[in-house]
């Protein structure tokens, strides 16, 4: 059984990142961004030189993937490939770009959801991707699913792009967001659903910290019901109720 595993799932640019920050910083949790494992796995098969849209080849190339993810208190995840440190390299647009031809092979996501699920095993976690609340943690103690429209993701991608010093255009950047959403929405195993569990947040016009805000709330009164259930269990309270 999980011990306090909220998780954050929603299209990209919905504010995951930031916000999961966040939330795991009030609440003193451990940050684990599973996109960063896609990613890694993707530049790990792109550096091998193999065809990616041959999925045995991209299958077989995961074997050799030496993936070591190190969860940074209050930072992005630190992300080593056979000691190398990636974490700023599984960030270009070229990875970005070639991502769906890893992730959607079975083998590459069975090999990292059970590399999240260890993760998760010691508990204390905050977790975003797509398939975190639907998938990997079905009982996790809070799900929470964000979104905001087209235009105003694409809006943020773009100045964040701009930011890093990568040359694009707001017109490519919405066309790019539209077909990951169809890529990450129709992928047959982990695509992007709501878990019908999960907490809806719209974060079009909100600001991350005051997402961040109620999903802290939301955490805390889950977490103090679930303690009140145990002390209950504990006296055998439940079993005398009418
Ligand atoms: O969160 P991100 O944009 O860094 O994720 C990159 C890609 O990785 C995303 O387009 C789909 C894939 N991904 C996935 O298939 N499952 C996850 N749990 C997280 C990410």
């Amino acid at each position: 059984m999980s011990q306090n595993i909220i998780t954050i799932d929603g299209p990209s640019g919905a504010g995951k990142s930031t916000i999961t920050r966040l939330v795991a910083s009030r609440l003193g949790l451990r940050y684990l961004d599973t996109g960063a494992m896609y990613r890694a796995a993707t530049l790990h098969c792109m550096r091998a030189g193999i065809k990616l849209d041959d999925p045995k080849a991209v299958a077989g190339t995961i074997k050799s993937l030496n993936l070591d993810i190190e969860l940074v208190k209050d930072g992005p995840v630190k992300v080593r490939i056979g000691g190398q440190d990636v974490t700023d390299k599984i960030r270009t647009p070229e990875v970005t770009r070639n991502i769906h031809y890893v992730a959607d092979i079975m083998e590459v996501r069975d090999w990292l959801v059970a590399m999240q699920r260890k993760i998760g095993q010691q508990g204390d976690l905050v977790t975003e991707g797509r398939d975190q609340g639907t998938l990997v943690f079905p009982h996790a103690d809070l799900k929470v699913y964000l979104y905001a429209t087209h235009e105003v993701r694409a809006r943020r991608r773009f100045e964040e792009l701009r930011q890093r010093g990568l040359e694009t255009t707001f017109d490519e950047v919405l066309k790019d967001v539209t077909q990951r959403d169809h890529l990450d929405m129709s992928r047959e195993h982990g695509g992007l659903r709501k878990a019908l569990d999960a907490v809806e947040l719209d974060t079009s016009t909100l600001t991350p910290d005051q997402v961040a805000e109620s999903i802290v709330k939301l955490a805390k009164s889950r977490l103090a019901m679930r303690t009140r259930k145990i002390d209950k269990d504990k006296l055998g309270l439940d079993q005398h109720k009418a």
